[in-house]
């Protein structure tokens, strides 16, 4: 993203409540995620403080510092899917991924795949816990997963089992 986009950007948000928010919403939308050069130049055009930038990025889940993947795959970690097994839906993610998985309790856990298909993240609760464990990928709900099921719905999204 160039000087100039971002002050297009910019001068759609001026009103001062939720003005970062918005602004790195749509930088989120456009990038993909939020590059570093641009908080520097956000930073720079807003004369906000760059740590205060960083800070906002890292306490909101869906920003991303990093670039994702095609297909955006969240894996509900709250304790209703916990006790019903999260964990092993999560692991048994990576091995068909061939990422690792093993820091999923960090907060801004998100690992994307090598061909750049896949990014899996984690979230605390989508408010479907009846039919826990729960899952997204790209916004759509898979309840009641299992590491066996688990073909099936990355199948859905171009997924298959050779390519782990
Ligand atoms: S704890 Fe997973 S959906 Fe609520």
């Amino acid at each position: 993203m160039d000087s100039h986009a971002l002050d297009a950007i910019i001068a759609r948000y001026d009103v001062p409540d939720g003005r970062l928010l918005g602004i790195l919403s749509e930088v989120q939308e456009q990038e993909g995620y939020i590059p570093h050069d641009v908080l520097v130049m956000l930073s720079e055009k807003l004369g906000v403080r760059l740590s205060r930038l960083y800070s906002l990025v890292t306490f909101y889940s869906f920003f991303s510092l990093q670039p994702v993947g095609e297909h955006m795959i969240t894996v509900c970690m709250g304790t209703a899917c916990h006790v019903k097994g999260a964990e092993m839906v999560l692991s048994a993610l990576g091995k068909h991924l061939g990422i690792e998985t093993g820091m999923a309790q960090d907060g801004k856990f998100a690992v994307t795949t090598e061909d750049n298909k896949f990014t899996v993240t984690i979230a605390r609760c989508f408010g479907a816990c009846s039919m826990a464990p729960v899952l997204s990928v790209d916004g759509n709900l898979y309840g009641y997963a299992t590491p066996e099921n688990l073909p099936a719905i990355l199948a859905e999204f171009g997924w298959r089992e050779h390519e782990s």
